[in-house]
């Protein structure tokens, strides 16, 4: 499973290469509007900074005027994933896009339909997003399988991107259901190296080191 860091920050995402953590970073609208400044700027420099793919996302809603920002979008990098939005328009921007070779991350997706629509027009990421589902008493998990089961049973190359991650165990239940990359904040991403009984362990093996060297 491949790990993106969900996050506009380039401190987060130097720390997270520094550990060799990320194999990629996806921004959005509001992530990059937390980071303030010139949005522009700061979408070079990550994809300047980062190796893999970097997912950033059109704001337009008519196909036409996505394909025109995606077009923009993909002078930033050769690493650009054009972001864009699971409805109607979005996945003609998807079919159009693909088809002139750039690569789309389908977001906003929150049923196995919508992901079987958008693997349909070619996109090469879909995003469903797991912690906004159980937010609204859903469970994001069960959509991810379905999204399994349906490419699996079609043999379908669209690769499943784990979004809206709230907690380690939505990286482990994303695994174990054979999603392809989980996209993850900086904060869990930390929490997925820690463990009370790691920390515990560690202190009572350098405390008998010490008495026994001292
Ligand atoms: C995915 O690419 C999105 O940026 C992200 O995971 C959105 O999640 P949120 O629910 O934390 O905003």
């Amino acid at each position: 499973m491949e790990f993106f860091l969900d996050t506009a920050s380039l401190d987060e995402i130097a720390a997270a290469r520094k550990q060799g953590l990320i194999d990629g970073v996806t921004t959005n609208p509001t992530l990059l509007s937390r980071e303030g400044g010139d949005w522009q700027e700061q979408a070079r420099k990550i994809c300047d900074t980062v190796d893999g793919p970097v997912s950033l996302e059109v704001v337009g809603t008519k196909a036409e005027d996505m394909v025109r920002e995606a077009e923009h979008l993909v002078t930033f990098g050769n690493n650009v994933v054009v972001k864009i939005p699971m409805i109607a328009e979005g996945l003609v921007a998807t079919r159009e896009l693909e088809a002139r070779g750039i690569r789309t991350n389908v977001t906003l997706v929150f049923s196995a339909m919508q992901a079987l629509l958008a693997a349909k027009a070619g996109a090469t990421y879909v995003s469903p997003f797991v912690g906004r589902l159980d937010g609204i008493g859903q469970s994001g998990m069960e959509v991810v399988s379905q999204i399994r089961t349906i490419f699996d049973n079609y043999g379908m190359n669209t690769k499943i991107l784990v979004a809206s991650v709230r907690s380690p165990n939505h990286v482990l239940e994303g695994a174990l259901l054979g999603a392809d990359v989980a996209t993850v904040p900086y904060k869990v991403i930390t929490q997925l190296t820690q463990h009370p009984l790691t920390d515990s362990g560690l202190e009572a093996f350098l405390n008998d080191w010490k008495k026994l060297t001292e």
